[in-house]
């Protein structure tokens, strides 16, 4: 009698484990598509501020609106670091996700469209 309720508790046992790591495979496969589609998101951005060629007047008068609060009218640098030459140190993709990405507060992240991103770029490469 007692050994035959204790695998009734044992099978309910099982039961319940199974549960729990369905569940959890599903929470980490929704992660992880939820994951997978931003890094697609990301890279179809990259991708397409790259084949663009932007231009450094509207890419300064970008900078002057929104950047020079931290870098500087100059963009020598200011709370932010100086910019010229970060192009030699970061790469264009590097840049973006430096714009894009609000890793490193107190910048902000920019929500800015792939034209005027290259813009931006185009601007950062004329400060070598
Ligand atoms: C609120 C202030 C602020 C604003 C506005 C801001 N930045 Fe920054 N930015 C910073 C700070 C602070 C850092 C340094 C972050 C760190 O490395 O910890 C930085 C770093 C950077 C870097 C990397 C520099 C390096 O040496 O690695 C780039 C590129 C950059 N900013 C570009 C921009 C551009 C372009 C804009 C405008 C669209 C902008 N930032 C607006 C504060 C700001």
């Amino acid at each position: 009698m007692s050994t035959s309720s204790s695998t009734a508790a044992e099978r309910d046992f099982k039961r319940e484990f199974l549960k729990i790591v369905i569940i959890l495979f599903g929470v980490l496969l929704i992660c992880f598509s939820i994951f997978f589609l931003k890094h697609q998101e990301n890279s179809k951005y990259i991708i397409e501020t790259l084949e663009l060629n932007g231009s450094a007047e509207e890419g300064d008068a970008l900078f002057k609106i929104n950047c020079v609060g931290c870098h500087g009218i100059t963009a020598r640098g200011l709370v932010g670091p100086d910019l010229h030459s970060i192009t030699q140190r970061l790469n264009d993709k590097e840049i973006i996700k430096q714009v894009t990405g609000g890793l490193t507060p107190p910048m902000p992240s920019f929500e800015i469209d792939p034209e005027n991103m290259s813009n931006l770029l185009k601007y950062l490469h004329s400060l070598e």
